[in-house]
């Protein structure tokens, strides 16, 4: 984050309308609001960005094969993100669709502008273009037919289109980005984009697309063959959306904005394409562009077709939304990928919010309910005899992370400043055990009793104050059961001890956080024991896998004779499969898909060597093949007539 404490505007990526968004996507956001938060907390104006990219060719794709329009593909998509973020509390300032006539338009002047200044020039383009990632490639990128990114392959196109001038502005992007050390973050990924400047020539950049190939984007205003490349105008909503050409106050308020907040998929062009055209614009570059690493299942990319892409909604319904937040801010060290399985997620659950903060905030509404007549007690003099019993320790512990807590998030490691606060919490949790309230009670020491149960719960309303950013609803909840009035915190109103009003009305609402167990679901795969050999696929770093790999997979056809649902699972089937010369038992994740009496005598394709494993407690000896696009999915099936049990290579 930035030094500068004027104002903070951040932003995320504008996301791609092509499907519905899942934890990526939920992740960049919950960051984006957690920083906000922290800063309406230091009452800093705050200006918070996230939106839709709806242009271009991966738009138009998953348009035609719904055969509904570009448009209407965005309108549908959409409502989903939108959903989203209010499920996860999610509290942006604005939200922009590239498609809106506030962005369409300030694209339109730029590029005019750019055009007539000579930034932009007409040329022949010759080269290999990539339609997953939307860009053309050098040949060095390719190292076969296939695209670097997407392992699809890549096609070869010669076309006239228009250029900006990206290349000369090499040396002063080295420059800019050498003298200023905070400006790409972490560090490392400053040294990874001055890598790729200083490798080679920078190329001019392609900022059109022929209407003959692509008719789904800004037309370009000086020629109307061709409509504007989809990575040019996306960028341009971080200005568009903040009054660029079209509300001068209001940009002069917000730009240059604080942090664009990215994952380091798209680092190139947030650090190379971004800064050259604000430079040719005339624009001040943004005073940092952060790029987090990655959400990984387990150890492996999450891809759709691996089927283990984490849907936020779900987590949402299963945990809560707070729980959800809680932990992608907390698990994850900013800069680096992170593992996420449901296993870790409720064991921190259950040791960081029910037993540290759950407890401890039950505990103490609990016993100012029985012992306080449901009143904050008096404002104690802390005695000796009181820092003997622990005050002091807790005292420090809050008073610590109020103050550092701070100084963690503005480097943006949030896991520590979150470690930082729990330690707070956790030191209120021990003193409490010190102090034993209930035994003083028991003796009728009630001078001790609201000694410690009003440095409990004025340490409690500061640590959830501190907490807020990260689970808003939770916090406010705790907040007002504690009788705090104002609910939406400022870092200035808990800076010091004592200032919890005596005599507040304390409620005691249900448990906050309730234990949960860990279930095994359809998403999880079962832990392997340690040397035993594993059919499960390991990708290497470019996601490839070796001949042997897939050679290690054995597939059969099947055909199903029996299939029924299994209760309380709403995605699950339970089949009888007849592979010829034996019988199996396979749970698969297709009822919502399927009725089970459609699936009776169909042909199959099942992988027969995979580790048996129980789902819901159901055993499943294999896992059959399916194909699917956005929420479509489609068994493999074979038609003809081979008999069950026939190998498939
Ligand atoms: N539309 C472009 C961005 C244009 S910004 C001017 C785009 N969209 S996207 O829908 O593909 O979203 C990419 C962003 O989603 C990543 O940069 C990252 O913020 C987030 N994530 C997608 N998958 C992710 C993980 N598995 N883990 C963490 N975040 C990732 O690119």
């Amino acid at each position: 984050m930035s030094e500068d404490t004027s104002h903070f505007y951040v932003t995320t990526p504008i996301y791609y309308v092509n499907d519905k968004p899942h934890i990526g996507h939920a992740y960049t956001t919950i960051l984006a609001d957690v920083l906000a938060n922290y800063n309406r907390l230091l009452n800093i104006p705050t200006h918070f960005l996230t939106g839709t990219d709806e242009h271009g060719q991966k738009v138009q794709e998953a348009a035609s094969v719904k055969g509904i329009t570009p448009k209407e593909q965005c309108d549908q998509t959409v409502v989903r993100f939108e959903e989203l973020w209010k499920r996860l509390e999610i509290k942006n300032d604005d939200f922009i669709r590239t498609t809106e006539k506030r962005h369409t338009d300030v694209v339109q002047k730029t590029l005019q502008d750019l055009f007539d200044r000579g930034e932009i020039y007409k040329g022949e383009y010759q080269g290999w273009y990539c339609v997953s990632s939307e860009r053309f490639l050098t040949e060095k990128d390719l190292t076969d037919e296939n695209s670097p990114d997407y392992g699809r392959p890549v096609e070869s196109i010669i076309e006239s289109n228009y250029f900006f001038k990206m290349s000369k502005y090499q040396d002063w992007l080295i420059d800019y980005i050498e003298t200023n050390p905070d400006f790409i973050q972490p560090a490392f990924r400053a040294n990874e984009t001055l890598g790729f400047l200083k490798k080679k020539p920078l190329q001019d950049l392609c900022i059109s697309r022929p209407k003959s190939r692509l008719e789904w984007g800004i037309e370009l205003p000086f020629d109307s063959d061709f409509v504007t490349y989809v990575w040019f105008d996306a960028l341009i909503n971080y200005i568009s959306a903040v009054g660029y050409r079209s509300d001068e106050s209001m940009f002069n308020d917000l730009w240059p904005c604080s942090c664009h907040l990215i994952g380091k998929d798209i680092l190139t062009t947030h650090t190379v394409y971004w800064p050259t055209m604000l430079k040719a614009m005339g624009l001040e570059m943004p005073q940092s562009i952060f790029a987090h690493g990655w959400w990984l299942t387990g150890r492996t990319k999450m891809s759709k077709s691996l089927g283990n892409v984490v849907d936020p909604m779900e987590m949402i319904d299963r945990y809560g939304v707070d729980a959800f937040r809680y932990f992608l801010v907390a698990e994850m060290k900013l800069g680096q990928d992170a593992s996420f399985t449901e296993e870790a997620f409720v064991k921190r659950y259950n040791s960081d919010l029910a037993n540290d903060l759950g407890n401890v905030a039950n505990r103490v509404l609990n016993m100012i309910c029985r012992y306080c007549n449901n009143r904050i007690p008096p404002l104690p003099v802390l005695t000796t005899l009181d820092a003997e019993a622990g005050a002091n320790e807790v005292l420090k512990a809050v008073e610590d992370a109020v103050t550092n807590s701070g100084d963690y998030i503005r480097d943006m490691k949030l896991d520590s400043a979150v470690a930082l606060i729990m330690a707070a919490v956790r030191s209120i949790n021990v003193y409490l055990q010190e102090r034993a309230p209930w035994a003083a009670a028991k003796e009728g020491r009630w001078a001790d009793v609201e000694t410690s149960l009003y440095v409990a719960a004025d340490a409690l309303q500061r640590c959830a104050a501190l907490l807020h950013p990260i689970m808003p609803e939770k916090m406010l909840k705790l907040r007002s059961a504690l009788g705090v009035q104002e609910l939406v915190p400022v870092l200035d109103k808990i800076r010091s001890f004592g200032e919890l009003k005596s005599g507040l009305e304390v409620n005691q609402p249900d448990a906050l956080f309730p234990r949960v167990e860990f279930k095994a679901t359809e998403l999880e795969v079962p832990k392997k024991k340690k040397k035993e050999k594993t059919m499960e696929p390991t990708t290497s770093e470019d996601g490839l896998i070796t001949f042997d790999q897939v050679m290690a997979v054995q597939m059969k056809t099947a055909r199903i004779v029996e299939a029924e649902k299994i209760e309380d699972a709403d995605r699950l089937l339970k089949l009888q499969v007849d592979l010829g010369d034996e019988k199996r038992q396979i749970v698969a994740g297709i009822a919502l898909h399927y009725a089970p009496e459609s699936l009776l005598n169909k042909t199959v394709v099942v992988v027969v060597n995979l580790k048996p494993a129980k789902l819901r407690g159901v055993i499943s000896e294999g896992m059959l093949l399916a194909a699917s696009a956005g929420d479509e999915l489609q068994l493999v099936s074979i038609g003809g007539d081979l008999p069950p049990g026939s190998v498939v290579k």
